[in-house]
């Protein structure tokens, strides 16, 4: 790993962490890349998500997530691009996905073995490499047992195509299925202050099993970054136009509850709600937290993050401020892709 990854990584507060049974070793806060596909994102710039993944691996951040569909392919052009022929790009650890396919702009489910065999090749193609470090199926698919889908992953990491599994969107229930196919390293969902389902079962079992977390959302998809405020404009296909945490009355008291984190992380710890929501989240035991960011000047806040710690009672006060301010929660679900009908 090159000097300057070390050092960031102290900044974390932490090392890298391994991941069980793999010789894959990754940053705790890693780059996530869906806004820079363009789609439900408002559109891309491809330079500035170039010089953005590049930003990440000079801060540090060796973990990159990508997946097919973000952008139907564009996204994972673009780290391909970013990472190609550069000492950092090396370095870096590719996390894509498999099990989602488009057709006329709607995304549905399809973790068939097929269809990640013949998936495999094309993220290759488009990362421009011959090895993925971590592929994660996206989502379960109702139509398509789950030991099938678990046998083609199976396949493919015995092939040494891919250097992890993983999953996202998996239950627990989903994931003991799996699991007596194939290994299982890495389980991708959702988590950050506002979407915490994950806490009762999921994280638990992952911990029981040497199961490496993945948050992703770690922002919010920008809620938490302290930049929203009543009248913020989202432009075009922006997926926060739908997102019905940002839709009135119910936006109101999730800014609330951002104002007054926001002066906590002030107050007590001379940071700002963007450090407190990722600090908050390695604080509460999540492995890895994913910080989408499209802009180079977006991942300076993660220096932020690190060198303080969260003790359990200011995580009590912080629960007393959601629970204060948000009296109407809803979760992500609105992300859920379609299900194909046969
Ligand atoms: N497995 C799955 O099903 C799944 C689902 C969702 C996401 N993910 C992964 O998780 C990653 C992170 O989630 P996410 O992209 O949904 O969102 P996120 O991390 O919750 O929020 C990302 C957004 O926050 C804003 N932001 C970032 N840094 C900022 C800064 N310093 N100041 C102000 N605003 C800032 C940016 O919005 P603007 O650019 O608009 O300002 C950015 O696009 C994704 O990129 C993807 O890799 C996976």
């Amino acid at each position: 790993m090159p000097q300057s990854s070390n050092a960031h990584a102290q900044e974390f507060g932490t090392q890298p962490i391994g991941i069980p049974g793999t010789q894959v070793r990754v940053s705790r806060i890693a780059l996530g890349t869906w806004a820079m596909g363009g789609w439900m994102w408002g559109g891309t710039d491809e330079s500035e998500s170039v010089a953005t993944i590049r930003a990440a691996l000079d801060q540090g951040i060796n973990l990159i997530d990508t997946a097919p569909v973000y952008g139907f392919g564009v996204s994972e052009e673009i780290v391909g691009k970013a990472l190609e022929g550069t000492q950092l790009g090396r370095h870096a650890i590719i996390s894509t996905k498999v099990g989602l396919e488009w057709r006329n702009g709607t995304v549905y489910k399809n973790a068939t073995p097929a269809r990640i065999m013949q998936e495999i090749d094309a993220s290759l193609r488009r990362l421009r490499t011959d090895h993925i470090d971590i592929y994660h199926v996206h989502w379960p698919d109702p139509l398509v047992p789950i030991e099938e889908t678990a046998g083609a992953m199976r396949t493919l990491y015995e092939q040494g195509k891919i250097g992890a599994i993983g999953v996202s969107n998996f239950s627990v229930a989903q994931m003991e299925r799996f699991r007596k196919v194939a290994p299982l390293h890495v389980l991708q969902p959702p988590y950050n202050l506002f979407e915490r389902d994950i806490e009762a079962e999921i994280l638990p079992y992952c911990r029981a099993h040497g199961i490496v977390t993945f948050g992703y959302g770690a922002l919010c998809r920008g809620l938490l970054s302290g930049r929203m405020r009543a009248d913020t404009v989202f432009d075009g296909d922006d997926l926060r136009r739908l997102d019905p945490k940002f839709q009135p009355p119910r936006y109101a008291q999730y800014l609330a509850a951002v104002e007054r984190l926001d002066q906590l992380a002030h107050d007590r710890f001379n940071r700002r709600v963007i450090h407190l929501a990722v600090r908050w989240m390695l604080d509460q035991g999540i492995s890895v937290a994913l910080w989408g960011g499209r802009h180079p000047d977006q991942l300076q806040a993660t220096h932020g993050v690190g060198g303080w710690r969260l003790d359990a009672g200011m995580r009590a006060r912080i629960d007393r401020i959601l629970s204060e301010t948000i009296t109407d929660p809803v979760g992500p679900e609105f992300m859920a892709p379609a299900q194909r009908s046969s």
